[in-house]
C-alpha cells in the first residue's frame, strides 16, 4: 500500500512519511480545534444537534484545508499540499482550470487525429494546437489544414536533437503529446521533458504484439496467425521503450474465425475512435 502511494504521488519514502505525518497531525488538530470552537461559542447539550453538526462539519471540511497547509509547512511539505489544494480549488471553480495544449504526433491517415481534433474543437480547457508529422503527403496533414491547426513536418535529424525539439514545443506552450499512428521511437530527452505527459494508442492488447516493427497490419496478422480469440486496443503512457509505459486503458474485440487483417483493423479503428478522445479527456482532467 505504501509503495503504491509512493508511486502515485512520485515521492521518496522519507517524503511519504512526512506526508502521512501531515495528514495525521492535521486530523487530530482539526478535531481538537472543532471541539474547542464548539464550546467557545457556547454550544452545549441543550443546543439543537443540527447547529452543532453544522458548525463541526464546516470546521472539519473548510478549516481542515487551511490547517493542513500550516501543518504541511511545518513538516516542509507545503509545495506538495498546495498542489493538492489547488486541484480542489480548480474543481470548485475558485481557481481557473489550467489550459491543456495538445500536440498530436501522427504520420498516417490520421483518422484518430481527426476524431481527437473534432472532440476538442469546442472544449473549454483542452485544445489541439499542433500536429507533428514525419511523412510528406500524409493524410493527417490535410486533416490539420482543414481544421485550421498548425502542422510541423519533421525530419529524423530534428527529432534526434530531441532536447532542442522539446524546447521548441515548450515555447509553443505544448503541455501534452498525443501519439496517434506515429512510428518513430520517442527519444528520451522528449520523454524527460514531458514526464507522464505523452500518451500512445496501440492496436493490440499490450504487452502482447508490441515493440519494434509491431504496427498496423503487422499487428493484426500476428494476432490472427497466433489464433488469438481476442484482440483490442491499449492506451498507455510513453517511456523510452516501444509500447511499454503504464497502461491507462484497454478495450477488447473478438477475433472471428474468418477474420482478415483488414477486417480486424477496421473493427479496432472503430474501438479507437470511440475511446481515445474520451480517455485523453479524463487523463488530462
Ligand atoms: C492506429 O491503429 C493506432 O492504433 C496506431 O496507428 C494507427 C493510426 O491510424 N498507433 P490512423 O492514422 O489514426 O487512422
Amino acid at each position: 500500500m505504501f509503495n503504491k502511494l509512493q508511486q502515485k504521488w512520485k515521492v521518496s519514502s522519507s517524503q511519504l512519511f512526512l506526508i502521512l505525518c501531515t495528514f495525521a497531525v492535521t486530523g487530530t488538530t482539526t478535531a481538537f480545534i472543532s471541539r474547542s470552537i464548539t464550546s467557545w461559542v457556547g454550544f452545549d447539550e441543550q443546543t439543537f444537534w443540527a447547529w452543532k453538526l453544522l458548525l463541526r462539519l464546516s470546521i472539519l471540511i473548510f478549516g481542515y484545508q487551511f490547517i493542513i497547509l500550516i501543518v504541511a509547512f511545518l513538516f516542509g511539505q507545503f509545495p506538495f499540499f498546495w498542489n493538492y489544494e489547488k486541484k480542489i480549488l480548480r474543481r470548485l471553480g475558485i481557481l481557473p482550470v489550467k489550459q491543456a495544449n495538445l500536440a498530436i504526433f501522427a504520420s498516417g491517415k490520421g483518422s484518430n487525429a481527426e476524431k481527437i481534433i473534432a472532440n476538442f474543437s469546442n472544449h473549454p480547457h483542452i485544445r489541439v494546437s499542433l500536429v507533428v508529422c514525419n511523412k510528406v503527403g500524409a493524410g493527417v496533414l490535410d486533416i490539420a489544414a482543414a481544421a485550421g491547426i498548425e502542422s510541423l513536418l519533421i525530419d529524423k535529424e530534428t527529432f534526434r536533437q530531441a532536447g532542442e525539439f522539446a524546447k521548441k514545443l515548450k515555447n509553443q506552450g505544448i503541455t501534452h503529446i498525443i501519439l496517434a499512428g506515429f512510428l518513430w521511437k520517442i527519444p528520451s530527452a522528449l520523454v524527460e521533458a514531458y514526464p507522464d505527459k505523452i500518451l500512445n494508442i496501440h492496436p493490440a492488447l499490450l504487452p502482447k504484439y508490441g515493440g519494434k516493427g509491431m504496427y498496423g497490419e503487422n499487428v493484426h496478422k500476428a494476432v490472427i496467425a497466433a489464433g488469438d480469440r481476442e484482440s483490442g486496443i491499449t492506451i498507455h503512457l510513453v517511456d523510452e521503450h516501444y509500447d511499454h509505459g503504464k497502461t491507462i486503458f484497454q478495450a477488447t474485440v473478438d477475433v472471428h474465425p474468418d477474420e482478415t487483417p483488414e477486417s480486424l483493423a477496421a473493427r479496432i479503428h472503430v474501438l479507437e475512435h470511440e475511446h481515445y478522445p474520451r480517455v485523453i479527456s479524463s487523463w488530462i482532467s
